[in-house]
């Protein structure tokens, strides 16, 4: 099965200002999600599809992402020892993913430059890129599908998602034409974080795509664009409208759970959603929520 080749790319070099001082020391990578580290959630997603050799992009402080994905034979032991096979087993999957590499980016030069950072690691072969702060509920396999998309069309796949016109400034947003299946669309166009008034849609990019190696030689020659970054989405734009043998950009159009970590706001929103979802916590937290939500 080719998926099972596919590598994935996870972007971790960022600053995490927005969360200071917890990412002092700490990536923000790291900051828990209930009580897995953000990021290991998208190694879960990735490994879900089928990916288990995984590149992360470090930037400062890899030591709390290495250490976390490597085992840990003396907690291990310990909880043997204990009989505390519950936590064992938590313990253990973290390190049993997938193969996980690091390659530093060394300047933060933006999303399009931490990508291409990755191409002696991937190689002239199809890849997934995944980017921490959104995170997708398991039960909505969107890689998955963007993977048969990308099998099927030989082409660039992004994940789409419609958002409120007063946010498309957050984000990269495309320009698009139906195709005969009512959750892809042919991407003609992408501009990263326009204003309200120049966004071509209001569906916004997010954080999945699955790249032909032709991103890489177009990232080479990349100007920096908006932040005085090298964009991906820059990189993407040039890919869409070239008649090369990128084999064009398509989007899968996403319409599930969703939950953003970027800032502060939609970090707790995140934890609450996935807490209150979750079989061991649930039962005991939504009747609580709904009382505190009474005293608001
Ligand atoms: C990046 C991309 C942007 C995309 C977003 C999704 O921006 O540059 O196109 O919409 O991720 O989360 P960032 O949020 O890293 O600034």
């Amino acid at each position: 099965m080719p998926q099972k080749r596919m590598k994935a790319v996870i972007p971790a070099a960022g600053l995490g200002t927005r969360f200071l001082p917890a990412t002092k020391a700490l990536p923000k990578e790291m900051l828990p999600v209930v009580d897995k580290p953000a990021i290991q959630y998208v190694v879960e997603e990735a490994a879900l599809a089928g990916i288990h050799d995984i590149l992360i992009i470090i930037g400062r402080n890899k030591n709390a992402l290495a250490n976390h994905f490597d085992s840990v034979p003396e907690l291990e032991d310990k909880l043997k020892h204990k009989g505390d096979h519950g936590r064992l087993k938590r313990v253990v999957e973290s390190s049993d993913l997938a193969d996980i590499h690091f390659v530093r980016q060394g300047e933060p030069k933006g999303l399009g430059h931490a990508v291409l950072r990755a191409r002696a690691h991937v190689g002239d072969a199809p890849f997934a890129v995944l980017l921490g702060d959104d995170l997708i509920d398991e039960r909505d396999p969107l890689l998955t599908t963007m993977i048969d998309e990308h099998e099927a069309r030989g082409a660039t796949i992004i994940a789409l998602m419609e958002v409120d016109p007063e946010q498309i400034h957050m984000y990269g947003a495309a320009a698009v034409e139906p195709t005969d299946d009512a959750d892809v669309v042919k991407v003609t166009g992408l501009v990263e974080k326009p204003s309200k008034e120049d966004a071509p849609s209001n569906l916004a990019v997010i954080g999945r795509y699955v790249l032909t190696p032709q991103v890489f030689d177009i990232l080479e020659r990349t100007e920096p664009g908006k932040g005085g970054e090298i964009q991906l989405t820059d990189a993407l734009q040039e890919l869409a409208t070239s008649d090369g043998d990128g084999g064009g950009v398509y989007g899968v159009v996403f319409r599930g759970r969703r939950y953003d970590t970027g800032d502060r706001v939609d970090y707790i929103k995140a934890i609450v959603q996935l807490a209150a979802d979750r079989e061991d916590l649930g039962p005991e937290l939504r009747p609580w929520f709904k009382e505190f939500a009474a005293t608001l």
